[in-house]
């Protein structure tokens, strides 16, 4: 229960600026939920006013009816134009932003680990969650609170022994319904669990859809996703059952309850302590502050429902970035772009245990979550970077070399910080990336990745997204683009041109496209540092060798780093870095390392290289 509140505490303060119009809110409720309580009474003069045949009597109670009915109408009016005004979209619009806000503090090697279907869920339910319990709160909640507790209030002086029937039937009821929720509560966070399954496994299969058909896997796909629905169903029916038999077992209880408030309602009538009006006004009020007990069990299936989600929504915004900008970072404006490896150990291992937006952690579990591993445990693996030195000089072109899995691109994360060294550090300028703020990093760095990720927009949107200002892109910056990606070679095929949709992810571009698309986004911020990770591996060797000659353009006075299997591509670095297993295994030029390195004249052999 304190646990409960505790998650409920928070979820209020993540909405402080709302406090102060969900008061207003409901004082509002509290007005019209009053004037409903009232109305009873006046029933009652109605009653007593017909009996007593008073024309009089009965003529003022019927305009106070009314007049209580027109002012209800009126609150409730008032209530929903300032619900639409202060909070329907706007409370959903504020956490959104606090979860943006979040997702950029984490950092891009932890968005490598983790998984984006996971995350998206707990975002969307997460939010959705706080809103619903608010809603519930304040639509549910507050409203029935009233309208249970009100014409108790007044039952106090009419008739208190009715009250105290009352009374003791409502705190009866809300022990019972608890506990039977505090039974059922771990299936509904089961429920919750299998419910991210699907959703994860959906959202898997829709994206993947190319794949499944291309290997003529719908059977098998469809039946797995069938039995995770299936799963999904059994335990809703074993959920649902008992949820039934105590709902209606609860009800039953409310029944005699209001029975025998009644009876004693009618006792007190007939030995005249009472009026006919007034046991109508009783009766009325019994059957207020009861009836709302039907709801009680849907309010905690409601808030309970979203405890789970809510949890695991904290423990995204608890989610300790592994990668932060210093207090007090050392400015980055101009840099020559010298690179520096410094005895420099990486490992995966270490940080795939390190994501916290993960599904199905218990609350124990998400807290541990951030803790290092040590180091005993850490040295256990091969780390996948393993004590690398070297020095690239500004301005010059260089080419990491080395098979599948050697760790180059590993290295480049490196360079971005994407992750940071177990040991050792990495040099920009002799300055340690750590002490810069990596904001700053990474604008001087152009990188073309090995996969181009590009948004569903235009092609200027996409060319032009790494500038600090992408509106301002100038004409001229962009025809120097295309001019050296060779996107200029496909650019009068485009029927709108620069404003041309590419669609999503770019999947009206053919590979050798995209990558160029790639290469003109990294190349338009002229950035000193140039990354080149596999970026013309989807070219022909014809429009490759022109854009080699386009790289030795742009790449003049910067200092570049090219990743690539084709020898041609490579060749004409100033240096060339060999890496095996992690380790650095040679440098030199071309011709140096043929001669003497037998890692290089392997590569070179073994036709891994093409020439
Ligand atoms: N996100 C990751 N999580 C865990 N291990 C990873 C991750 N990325 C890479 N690795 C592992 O690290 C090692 C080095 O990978 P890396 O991507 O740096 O190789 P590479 O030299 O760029 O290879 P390629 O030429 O195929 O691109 C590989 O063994 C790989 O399995
Ligand atoms: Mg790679």
């Amino acid at each position: 229960m304190m646990n409960k509140i505790k998650i409920f505490k928070r979820a209020l303060s993540l909405i402080a600026p709302f406090h102060k119009k969900i008061a207003i809110f409901c004082f509002l409720i509290l007005i019209s939920q009053l004037i409903s309580a009232a109305a009873p009474i006046f029933y009652g003069k109605t009653v007593n006013a017909v009996t007593d045949l008073n024309q009089h009597a009965f003529v003022g109670s019927i305009i106070i009816l009314g007049v209580i009915w027109a002012l209800r109408n009126v609150i409730s009016l008032l209530r929903e134009l300032y619900e639409v005004r202060n909070f329907d979209y706007e409370v959903g619009k504020h956490l959104s932003k606090i979860s943006m806000e979040k997702f950029f503090t984490i950092s891009m090697g932890q968005h490598h680990l983790g998984h984006s279907a996971i995350k998206r869920n707990i975002l969307n339910k997460g939010e959705s969650a706080i809103t619903g319990t608010l809603w519930t709160t304040i639509y549910t909640v507050v409203p029935n609170f009233f309208t249970m507790v009100l014409p108790l209030f007044f039952l106090t002086k009419a008739a208190w022994p009715v009250a105290l029937i009352l009374l003791v039937t409502i705190v009866v009821y809300i022990f019972y319904s608890s506990h039977y929720h505090n039974v059922l509560f771990p299936r509904f966070k089961e429920m919750d669990s299998a419910n991210n399954t699907v959703n994860q496994k959906h959202s898997e299969i829709i994206e993947n859809a190319d794949v499944v058909i291309v290997n003529a896997q719908e059977a098998r796909v469809s039946a797995e996703y069938d039995i995770e629905v299936g799963n999904n169903s059994t335990l809703y029916r074993q959920l649902w059952s008992p949820y039934s038999y105590w709902y209606y077992g609860g009800q039953l209880f409310v029944v005699i309850a209001r029975i025998t408030a009644m009876a004693y309602a009618g006792y007190l009538t007939f030995t005249g302590k009472m009026n006919p009006g007034l046991f109508i006004t009783v009766v009325l009020w019994i059957q207020q502050s009861t009836d709302v007990l039907s709801n009680v069990g849907t309010i905690q299936r409601n808030l309970a429902k979203n405890i789970a989600p809510i949890v695991k929504y904290f423990a995204y915004l608890d989610f300790q970035p592994d990668i932060t900008i210093p207090a007090h970072p050392t400015p980055l404006k101009n840099i020559t772009g010298t690179i520096e490896f410094r005895d420099v150990s990486f490992s995966y291992e270490a940080r795939t245990t390190k994501d916290g937006v993960t599904e199905d952690k218990t609350e124990d579990e998400e807290e541990g979550v951030n803790e290092k591993q040590d180091d005993e445990n850490a040295s256990d693996k091969p780390s996948t970077i393993n004590a690398i030195s070297f020095k690239l000089e500004a301005g010059k072109r260089y080419a990491f070399v080395g098979k599948s899995g050697a760790g180059k691109s590993t290295m480049v994360n490196l360079i971005l910080r994407a992750f940071d060294p177990d040991k050792g550090g990495v040099y920009v300028d002799s300055i340690n990336i750590k002490d810069v703020d990596y904001r700053e990093l990474r604008r001087h760095i152009g990188l073309v990745p090995q996969d181009v990720a590009l948004f569903d927009g235009t092609l200027r949107y996409n060319v032009a997204f790494g500038l600090e200002n992408p509106e301002a892109v100038t004409p001229e910056q962009l025809d120097r683009a295309a001019r050296l990606s060779r996107v200029s070679e496909f650019f009068t095929k485009l029927e709108k041109g620069w404003d041309t949709m590419i669609g999503e992810r770019g999947i009206k571009l053919s590979g050798g496209q995209r990558q160029r698309v790639g290469i003109a986004r990294a190349l338009i911020k002229e950035p000193q540092i140039l990354i080149f990770d596999e970026a013309t591996s989807s070219l022909d060797t014809e429009n490759e060798a022109r854009i080699r000659e386009s790289i030795q353009e742009a790449s003049a006075g910067k200092t570049t780093i090219i990743i690539a299997h084709r020898l041609a591509t490579v060749r004409d670095a100033d240096e060339i870095l060999v890496f095996h297993h992690g380790a650095l295994v040679g440098k030199g030029t071309h011709d140096e390392l043929l001669a003497n390195n037998e890692q290089y004249k392997e590569l070179v052999s073994s036709q891994v290289y093409l020439k």
